[in-house]
């Protein structure tokens, strides 16, 4: 996967969502077995991702579920079962409510005894949610707990509930927001974000859960980018492509990027370290911001694999 920029959640039990998720414009679909499958029908929408992961063409998006919690009597037939009966076409598994590395040590060590079974070659990688107050004390071992770790995600509706902060709606502003100075979650999510790129994975920013609401969502969506987050998630396939928009440079950034990059190396070449353009100082710092800029384009298809900037 090269890119993650919108994660759109479908749950596990709804085949005809499934397929509109599949065949959706997002990074990434994700059949949900947690909390969008209520407790009496788990069992049967572990078919429904397995049908789903044998049965449809995926184009180049991984298949990948999100298990439910170890918390729960689910969390073990989620891994045996689908990994199992899909034959190894899984790709990706979300893991919700990780609290500290060992929940993560707990599903890559099931996982690897299921792979050696059924004598797959390549490992399915993970996805940690930090939804809990233990799991935000927790992140940066987490983040660094396995090698299959591609993400941190940050869970805002859990979150808000473990540490009892009062939220009408997932991951959107409110009347509490209004009132306090700042922004109220931007400790746990710059805390969650300086985690992953310590580990070196990706920092996913939770729904936006008032799903008419499209400048609520965007807004959301900027929020998240700014602080440096790769993606957000999606809860309905109407917020997928401002998703994809706003995770991705817009072309006057990448332009700006790579004026950057041109005028200071042609400053190098004169033997400057600092110089000025549009009247702005351009040092060696910019061209690190710039260099992520060019990166983020690549990854998203801005530009060709061999162009350098
Ligand atoms: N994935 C795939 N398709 C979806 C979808 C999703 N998350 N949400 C909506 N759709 C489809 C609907 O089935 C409908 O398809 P149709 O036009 O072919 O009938 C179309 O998009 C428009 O849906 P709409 O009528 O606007 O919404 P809805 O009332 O059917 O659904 C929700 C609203 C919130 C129930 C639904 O978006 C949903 O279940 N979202 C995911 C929830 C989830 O996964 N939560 C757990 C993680 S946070
Ligand atoms: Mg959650």
């Amino acid at each position: 996967m090269k890119i993650e920029r919108s994660v759109l959640s479908v749950p596990g039990s709804n085949w005809k969502m499934i397929q509109k998720g599949v065949a959706s414009e997002a990074d990434v679909a994700l059949l949900d077995l947690e909390d969008a499958v209520p407790p009496g029908i788990k069992a049967e929408a572990r078919s429904v991702v397995v049908s789903a992961f044998t049965e449809l063409s995926w184009g180049g998006k991984p298949r990948t579920f999100r298990m439910n919690a170890l918390d729960t009597p689910f969390f073990y037939r989620d891994l045996i079962d689908i990994v199992e009966q899909s034959k190894g076409a899984v790709d990706l598994i979300i893991i919700p409510k990780v609290n500290r590395p060992e929940d993560v040590y707990v599903v890559d060590t099931l996982l690897t005894q299921v792979e050696a079974g059924l004598g797959m070659e390549r490992q399915i990688r993970l996805e940690a949610q930090i939804e809990t107050a233990d799991g935000l004390v927790n992140c940066e071992a987490i983040a660094r707990s396995s090698d299959r770790l591609v993400s941190l995600i940050y869970g805002p509706g859990d979150y808000s509930a473990s540490v009892r902060m009062p939220s009408g709606s997932i991951g959107v502003m409110d009347e509490w927001d209004q009132l306090y100075p700042g922004h109220r979650y931007q400790y746990v999510m710059h805390r969650i974000l300086a985690a992953a790129r310590v580990a070196g994975i990706r920092a996913i920013d939770g729904p936006f859960g008032n799903f008419r609401d499209e400048e609520g969502h965007r807004k959301s969506c900027l929020i998240a980018r700014s602080m440096g987050f790769d993606g957000k998630w999606c809860i309905h396939p109407a917020q997928i492509p401002t998703t994809n928009e706003v995770f991705a440079p817009s072309v006057e950034e990448l332009e700006w990027a790579q004026r950057v990059i041109a005028a200071y190396e042609e400053a190098n070449e004169k033997g400057l370290g600092v110089v000025a353009l549009d009247e702005k100082m351009i040092d060696a710092a910019n061209i690190r911001m710039a260099r992520v800029t060019v990166d983020l384009a690549r990854a998203a298809g801005m530009l060709d694999e061999d162009e350098q900037s």
